[in-house]
């Protein structure tokens, strides 16, 4: 794990360095557009940056969302972005434990994740039966769909995660 590196909540100055972060993560992915309607018009998220001599090398988002009569008890993770040239050194690991240890503490029940199993799984992400994706995914992103319990013992959660307008693009739930 690099040692020079602290995490902490974005800020309106963070824009420049999280454009450049994102057109180097994602070039062939424009997430964008999904970011800054985040950060301009989501009350509810939870948007960490990783910190590195004064740069944002790295980045996560949870979405406050709703489901079946509950309201920012269940999160969705995403995106997550680490720039290149500083993978593999326990910032993406670091970004989501964070994001947990804070969310655990306001009380969130559950968060849900569309990503690579064998990337999540890692931080406890399971297949999510129980509550279903906003989009129907299509058949091999369904084990994708993926949910952590943060509560203690977990409580359930049933139904269709309801997501804000930033993640209504079914464009972002579709290859
Ligand atoms: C995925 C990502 C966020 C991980 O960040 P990171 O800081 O490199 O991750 P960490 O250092 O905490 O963990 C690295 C470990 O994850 C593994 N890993 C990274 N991406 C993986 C993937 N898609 N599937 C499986 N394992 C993966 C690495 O092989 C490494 O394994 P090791 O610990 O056994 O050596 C980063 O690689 C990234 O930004 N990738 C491009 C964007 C992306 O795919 N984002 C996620 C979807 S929104």
């Amino acid at each position: 794990m690099i040692d020079n590196m602290r995490i902490r909540e974005n800020i309106p100055d963070d824009a420049a360095a999280l454009e450049r972060l994102y057109s180097a993560t994602f070039p062939d992915e424009d997430l964008l557009p999904l970011v800054s309607d985040l950060l301009d018009e989501e009350p509810s998220i939870l948007s960490l940056v990783a910190i590195v001599d004064g740069v944002p090398v790295g980045h996560a988002c949870f979405t406050g969302c709703a489901i079946a009569g509950t309201t920012n008890r269940a999160m969705l993770l995403g995106p997550v972005a680490v720039a290149p040239a500083f993978h593999g050194q326990g910032i993406g690991s670091a970004l989501i434990r964070d994001g947990f240890t804070r969310l655990r503490n306001a009380n969130v029940i559950q968060v849900f994740v569309l990503g690579d199993p064998a990337y999540y799984g890692r931080f406890g992400f399971m297949p999510s039966t129980d509550v279903l994706p906003p989009y129907t995914l299509p058949k091999e992103w369904r084990g994708a769909w993926q949910f952590v319990s943060l509560s203690d013992p977990g409580e359930q959660l049933y139904g269709i995660l309801s997501v804000p307008r930033p993640w209504c693009r079914p464009a972002l739930w579709a290859p």
